[in-house]
């Protein structure tokens, strides 16, 4: 594998002036065990595990981190927070995105709940601040006004969103516009396994708008790994929503099979992993539009996906495995 370990590409968040490296540390498993919006799906994780996969993550190259007030009520914030001190990074020597859980709340909630975001990153400042869903009691416009006055007080850097369809994402760009902000990202579902952003109007529409993709799930919560194809028992040890909510069941691991074993195949002419050929491929795939943030529950799942920033797959190799994945374009 060709490793450039001085210096890897950045891609832009949009049009806010943040470049970031590909691949970005998603925290949502520091909320493991821990009660509150979305805490329960992932194992307990000890402090020591989230600390040591941060410092992984910067050891491999990693310059940015992907949290939210929901995961856990803030605990991955405040645990993030906490791993950068302890490895001695300073306010600005990383990226941070964060977001507003917007779920029977209406846009006053974005003004009122803010400190608590800072207090939880305890002098690390937001650089991106995303509507997590489109689910808000108010309508569109009305949250990102109250998101463009967070940047006109200096509170966040730049505005993105979540989760939203062609419409609502124009709709944000549009109302982020009159007040002279770019929308920098939507943060969407994206990976081998499910490619619908392709056909469904929300990469165009994010292209359209300037807007960068960020990928979420981009191994499919390890489906993409070929972890549960080599050993199908492995999955019973998954939580009972993990399971159903991504389809970890024999019937999917059988036809998502002849994907895996393109992914192996290549993965072994690279002497990479079949994460890395799957991450590779989606950061490259798309020249730019997509980057994405994984997670991982021990440091050496990231010490691998880190690898896949320095991955160049042939152009051969990309057209095959897009072929053998179009399949999953429609969801
Ligand atoms: N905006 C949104 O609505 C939204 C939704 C979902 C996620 N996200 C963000 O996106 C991030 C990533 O998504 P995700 O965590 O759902 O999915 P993911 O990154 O596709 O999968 C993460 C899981 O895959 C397994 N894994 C990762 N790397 C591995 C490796 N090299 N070898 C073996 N197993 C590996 C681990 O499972 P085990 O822990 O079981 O070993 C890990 O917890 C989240 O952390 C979060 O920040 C955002």
């Amino acid at each position: 594998m060709a490793k450039n370990n001085s210096r890897t590409a950045r891609y832009a968040l949009g049009k806010s002036g943040i470049t970031v490296t590909p691949i970005g540390l998603g925290t949502w498993q520091f909320a493991g065990g821990h009660r509150g919006i979305s805490g329960w799906y992932w194992p307990d994780l000890p402090d020591l595990t989230a600390q040591q996969i941060v410092k992984q993550a910067l050891d491999s190259g990693i310059n940015w981190f992907d949290t939210a007030e929901c995961y856990g009520n803030g605990r991955s914030e405040r645990l993030l927070s906490e791993s950068l001190k302890l490895c001695g990074v300073k306010n600005g020597d990383v990226t941070i995105v964060t977001k507003w859980w917007p779920a029977l709340r209406g846009a006053d909630s974005i003004r009122r709940t803010i400190d608590d975001r800072l207090r939880a990153l305890d002098g690390y400042s937001i650089d991106l601040y995303l509507v997590h869903q489109p689910w808000s009691l108010s309508s569109v416009s009305a949250q990102m006004d109250a998101m463009t006055a967070l940047v006109e007080s200096g509170k966040v850097r730049s505005v993105g969103v979540s989760n939203f369809s062609p419409h609502l994402m124009r709709l944000a760009y549009k109302a982020l516009k009159r007040r002279g902000l770019p929308l920098a990202v939507n943060q969407v579902k994206y990976n081998l396994l499910d490619r619908s952003i392709e056909t469904n109007g929300i990469l165009e529409t994010a292209m359209e708008c300037g807007a960068t993709i960020i990928a979420w799930s981009p191994l499919d919560q390890g489906m993409l790994t070929g972890n549960y194809h080599e050993d199908p028992s492995r999955m019973k040890r998954l939580g009972l929503m993990r399971r159903k909510m991504y389809g970890f069941n024999e019937d999917r691991i059988e036809k998502t099979r002849p994907l895996i074993d393109t992914l192996k195949r290549i993965a072994l002419k690279h002497d990479a992993t079949i994460s890395q050929v799957a991450l590779s491929w989606l950061i490259h795939f798309h020249k730019g539009a997509i980057v994405t943030v994984v997670g991982g529950s021990k440091p050496a799942h990231i010490e691998d996906n880190a690898k896949a920033l320095y991955l160049e797959l042939s152009s051969g190799e990309m057209a095959e495995i897009d072929q053998v994945s179009c399949q999953f374009r429609q969801h």
